[in-house]
């Protein structure tokens, strides 16, 4: 059977990677899409039922990416574009936050992007891209809010890592970029920012995202953008 190419999008349950996977399939372009929900993951699969690959894993946990391996192996995949858009949200005041906090900000923002890097490089086609979706609040010299220290450490955290692996994958011929959105209205914004109504809708985001993700490498590597009318919303 030969290999085909497809683009694995991880957050694609809900919000803004929903979008971005359904602005890709719509494009015929093969998705792999992961998240925790299952049965979330599942409307997307009974909508594109022979375009998508759905996974349902905790990126947070070192296991869950041997069953990403097994199934890029099993369906023969190689992927064009990586889109590490799952993230979580933690608001609250710093001198509250504990060890515990910042393990699970760590291991869901930061440690799941260098696992699903390290899994997916092998997989990854000449000329293809990764990309990082970090925040308008993990972006050097935008305003920061109070209750959002980890969250904004934690993002910020990637567009190092995008920069570093700019330089080391270039060899490969693969390009790193992180996206720093600003506000997007979805659930995540509401328990950011109770109340605020963001310029962006999610699916406004995902056409981009998925633009961005199928042709920007020919002009950026190792950029840290700031997608955002304004600082911060
Ligand atoms: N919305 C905004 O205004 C905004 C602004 C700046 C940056 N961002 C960034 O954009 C990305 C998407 O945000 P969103 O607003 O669409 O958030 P959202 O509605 O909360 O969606 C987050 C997605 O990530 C998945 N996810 C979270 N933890 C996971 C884990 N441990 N393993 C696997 N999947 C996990 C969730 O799926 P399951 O729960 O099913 O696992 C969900 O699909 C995030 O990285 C966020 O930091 C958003």
């Amino acid at each position: 059977m030969p290999s085909e190419n497809a683009v694995l999008i991880t957050g694609a349950s809900r919000g803004i990677g929903k979008e971005t996977a359904l602005a890709l399939l719509k494009q015929n372009v093969k998705v792999v899409a992961l998240a925790r929900s299952g049965d979330k993951l599942q409307e997307l699969q009974s909508q594109y039922p022979d375009q998508v690959f759905t996974l349902a894993v905790d990126l947070s946990i070192d296991e869950s990416y041997t069953s990403v391996i097994k199934l890029l192996n099993d369906n023969n995949l190689q992927l064009e574009a990586v889109i590490h858009n799952a993230g979580a949200l933690l608001n609250k005041p710093f001198l509250e936050t504990t060890t515990e906090d910042w393990d699970f900000l760590l291991k869901a923002n930061l440690m799941s992007s260098v696992n699903l890097i390290k899994t997916c490089h092998p997989f990854m086609v000449k000329g293809s891209h990764i990309v990082q979706i970090g925040s308008m609040g993990g972006f050097q010299g935008s305003s920061k809010f109070p209750g959002l220290s980890a969250y904004s450490v934690t993002k910020g955290s990637l567009s190092i890592l995008t920069e570093s692996l700019a330089v080391e994958f270039f060899k490969d011929d693969i390009r790193v970029n992180c996206l720093c959105l600003g506000a997007v209205q979805t659930e995540m914004l509401e328990a950011a920012f109770p109340g605020l109504q963001a310029p962006v809708q999610p699916n406004e985001m995902g056409a981009y995202i998925a633009e961005f993700a199928m042709h920007a490498q020919k002009y950026f590597n190792g950029k840290v953008l700031p997608v955002s009318l304004a600082d911060p919303s």
